[in-house]
Parts: C-alpha cells; structure tokens; sequence
C-alpha cells in the first residue's frame, strides 16, 4: 500500500500535462481592446498615468484596431474625447462627434474582422463630467438621461457600431436603448451592459484619459462596493430588459461578484480589466518588481476562472499575440 493515496501533483507534473488538464482557457477572441480616440489630434497623444496607452488619432485608431484584428482579438470598445462639451453632452449623438465619426471609420477598417463597440455614457462628453444630464439642483436626472442615451445609441448604430457597451449606470437604460434601436430597424445591434460597475478609485487612470471635467464623485448611479448581492440583482435586472451581454467592472477586485453573476444568468459575462488594475500592473513591472507578462497572464487567467466570457483589458492585442506565440 502506498502512502499518501491522493497525489494532486500528479496533474502538473510537466508543462504538457498541465496543458492537457488545465481546466480554464484563453484564447485572444475572448480580449476586446478598449481605446481612445480624440478629436482634433495631429500625433497620438501618450496617457502618462496608462503608460503604453494613448489618445489616438483616427488614423492610429485605425492603425491599432487593424493590429487587434491581426491577432486574433475579439473587438475593439471605442471611448470618443471632444473638443468641445456641453451640459447635456451634445457631441455624443452628432453624427459628426468625435465618436461617431472614428466608429465609421474603424467599422470600414475592420468591421468585418471584429466585433466593433462603442461606449454609451455622457461623460465623456458633458461639461461637468458626469454620465446623464443635471437637474436645476445638479442632480443626475435618471429619467431625462435615459432619452439622451436612447438618442445615442442610434447615432452609434448608425455610424457602425455593432455592440454597445451601456456604462452610464442609469435605471432602465437597457430598456430604453433597445426600444429606440429596434424602431430605428437596428435589431442586430448587441447591447452588453455594464451591469455590476462599482464606484470607486480604480478608474482614476481613465479620468486622464477622457480629460474626465468631474469633481466630486459618480456614488449615486454607480454601486457601492460592499454589496454583492446587488450586482447580481442589477444584471438580473438588465437581462429581464433585453441586455445580451452583462458585464462586471472593475474585474479583480471583483472576482467574486463576477462568480456569482455567472451562476444567476445563461447570457454571456463580460468583465473589464479597468484602468487602476492596468496602472498598477505597469507600475510594478517598471520599479522590477513583478514579472509584467506573467503577471499580465495570471491576471486575465484568474478573471476567466471566475466566470468571464470576455474580458476588456488594455492588453488585449499584447496578450493575444503571447497566446498565439504559445501555441505555436
Ligand atoms: C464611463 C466609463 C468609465 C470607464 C469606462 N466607461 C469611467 C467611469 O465610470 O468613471 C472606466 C474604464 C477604466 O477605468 O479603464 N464612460
């Protein structure tokens, strides 16, 4: 008889066994690239607190989706910089706003290759920097924002967008959107909503990004991160109004949300690798104090294990080249 009995290690005694019974997978059209694209642009514009990433022109836009379709990456999400805003985010429904005009554009580039996706908030776009309109009392009015985004949504989808990622966190926002889409005949157009997305600080970086105009901070539309169960209620929510996607945001530090989001729904599960958790990777693997493509692994493998279908991360193109080089 020999001792011990249960001998775990023998599934990873070697690199091709591990391969055979590893029980989670990553192939580069589970990445989508999100991107950013500014109006008024000559030269790409380096984001100092995203080190790597930039505000393209809408020729490097361009450049870089066509890179993402060349390795294999499932679609780019599209965030637009105006030059100019106003209070009730006009640029975001113009068809000639930045936006619309750069998803025209990458839709002709690599429509064909790639899911191409756009960001449906205001805030990008709204002098105060929130994601819906104000009232006189400067409250994000939930309601009159609703017909902004439903006016949006259109606009993208004519410009070429074929999902739409609802980030603004307003009630019935998936709702509203679907209803204008399908009387405008864009019934193929997805809506993945961004169902669980906490408020906090791991979407610093993105605020340079965006040249975000808020202060203060988005803790009555965005949730609060103790709650759990609550993330798992609103992409209920959102699923029962039509979403065909639903999304968990920020993605490691709510590993567990997404579990639980992925046990309570049959649509697929999206989570985003956000800004803060992109930075600090970066940051780290600059001081040499981590292994920035073992880590950068390790990170998109664990958001998997947890329950993602897809997962948006800055490293989509960079990651999905690693996978295909692996499997060479
Ligand atoms: C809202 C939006 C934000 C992000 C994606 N969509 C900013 C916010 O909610 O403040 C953050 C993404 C990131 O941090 O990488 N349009």
């Amino acid at each position: 008889m020999t001792f011990p009995t249960h001998r775990p290690r023998r599934l990873r005694q070697s690199g091709a066994v591990r391969r055979l019974m590893a029980e989670t997978h990553l192939v580069p059209s589970q990445l989508v690239l999100p991107m950013f694209v500014r109006e008024g642009l000559t030269e790409p514009q380096p984001i100092s607190s995203m080190p790597g990433q930039q505000q393209h022109t809408i020729d490097t836009l361009r450049r870089a989706a066509a890179e993402a379709a060349e390795v294999g990456v499932g679609g780019v999400m599209l965030f637009g910089v105006p030059a100019v805003r106003d209070a009730i985010g006009s640029g975001a429904d113009d068809p000639a706003g930045i936006l619309n005009i750069a998803t025209a554009a990458v839709a002709e580039e690599v429509g064909d290759q790639l899911v191409v996706q756009t960001d449906l908030c205001l805030d990008e776009f709204t002098d105060h920097g929130h994601c819906g309109v104000l009232t006189d009392e400067g409250v994000v009015d939930n309601d009159a924002t609703l017909e902004r985004y439903a006016s949006m949504g259109v606009a993208q989808a004519r410009a070429g967008s074929q999902l739409l990622g609802l980030s603004g966190m307003m009630d019935g926002q998936v709702d509203a959107v679907r209803r204008a889409l399908d009387a405008e005949g864009h019934v193929d157009t997805l809506i993945m909503a961004y169902s669980a997305k906490y408020a906090g600080a791991f979407y610093g970086p993105f605020r340079e990004a965006v040249d975000s105009q808020l202060t203060g901070d988005r803790r009555t539309y965005q949730m609060d991160p103790p709650n759990a169960r609550e993330g798992v209620r609103e992409a209920l929510l959102d699923v029962e109004e039509g979403a065909d996607a639903v999304m968990v945001k920020p993605a490691l530090p709510y590993l567990d949300v997404l579990a639980d989001v992925r046990q309570s729904v049959d649509v697929p599960v999206w989570a985003y690798q956000v800004s803060g958790e992109y930075s600090m990777v970066e940051a780290a693997a600059q001081n040499g104090w981590l292994d920035r493509r073992a880590t950068i692994m390790d990170s998109l493998m664990a958001i998997r294990r947890a329950g993602a279908d897809t997962i948006l991360t800055y490293w989509a193109t960079e990651a999905a080249g690693w996978i295909r080089d692996s499997l060479r």
